[in-house]
């Protein structure tokens, strides 16, 4: 039988997953807390991993290597880049590349290292499921693609260069760890934000109003997709 692991960054992004489960029981490891128990008879573990690559990275490895989950959902907000995304809106990342990645000293381009790629896809089974529930909910759910890096943008032209550069519409710090760690265990994944600021100079502000509500948009809908697996 499957086991579904569900990761955010930060408490608020799964304190609304925690809340809807049974049996929970917790583990520290690695200075992280995770709670496994289920969801409607599924088995689930939920972390957050704390913001940042790093701390992602060493979280879905985790998740992964020591918990022995087989497919991974991520939960939780993003700055918009694209004009079409509104805080609050749901996007689901087709790729996931690292912008702030720069060996372009030696003739590479942004967010490429060797025996690396610049981009890295998500599972596309998982994505149909989220496109066949956004409709049967009458939701609005866009792809694109999702630049990570270790920054939070809240500067207009920083912001529009990773548009530009990597065609992303959306931004977040965690996605492209969660991406690197699942492709190379070939552990299926996923990755969902809800708009919570868009990246400009009202983005530590709007983040601040809207975290909390845009994670709860984005943890709803990843445990219809729970239903679904
Ligand atoms: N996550 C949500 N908003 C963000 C921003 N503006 N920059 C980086 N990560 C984010």
């Amino acid at each position: 039988s499957q086991k579904i692991a569900i990761m955010g960054a930060m408490p608020e992004e799964i304190e609304p997953i925690i809340d809807k489960l049974d049996n929970v029981g917790t583990t520290v490891y690695g200075n992280n807390k995770y709670y496994e128990g289920s969801y409607h008879g599924q088995e689930v573990v939920v972390a957050y991993s704390k913001i940042g690559k790093v701390f992602a990275t060493l979280t879905a490895t985790t998740l992964i290597e020591k918990f022995g989950c087989d497919m991974l959902l991520f939960s939780g907000v993003a700055g918009a880049i694209s004009n079409e995304l509104s805080i609050g809106d749901l996007i689901i990342a087709d790729g996931l590349c690292q912008h702030d990645l720069d060996i372009t000293a030696f003739g590479h381009p942004f967010g490429y290292v060797p025996e690396g790629e610049v981009c890295i896809s998500t599972d596309v089974g998982l994505r149909n499921i989220a496109k066949d529930i956004a409709k049967s909910k009458g939701l609005t759910l866009k792809e694109g693609v999702i630049a990570t890096g270790d920054q939070f943008v809240a500067n207009e032209e920083r912001k529009n260069w990773i548009g530009t550069t990597f065609k992303a519409d959306a931004l977040e710090m965690e996605g492209a760890s969660v991406a690197v760690v699942c492709n190379a265990l070939n552990v299926p994944f996923f990755i969902l934000r809800a708009i919570s600021d868009s990246a400009d100079m009202d983005a530590s502000f709007n983040f601040d109003e809207f975290l909390e509500s845009s994670a709860k948009i984005s943890a709803d809908f990843i445990l219809s997709m729970v239903d679904a697996l």
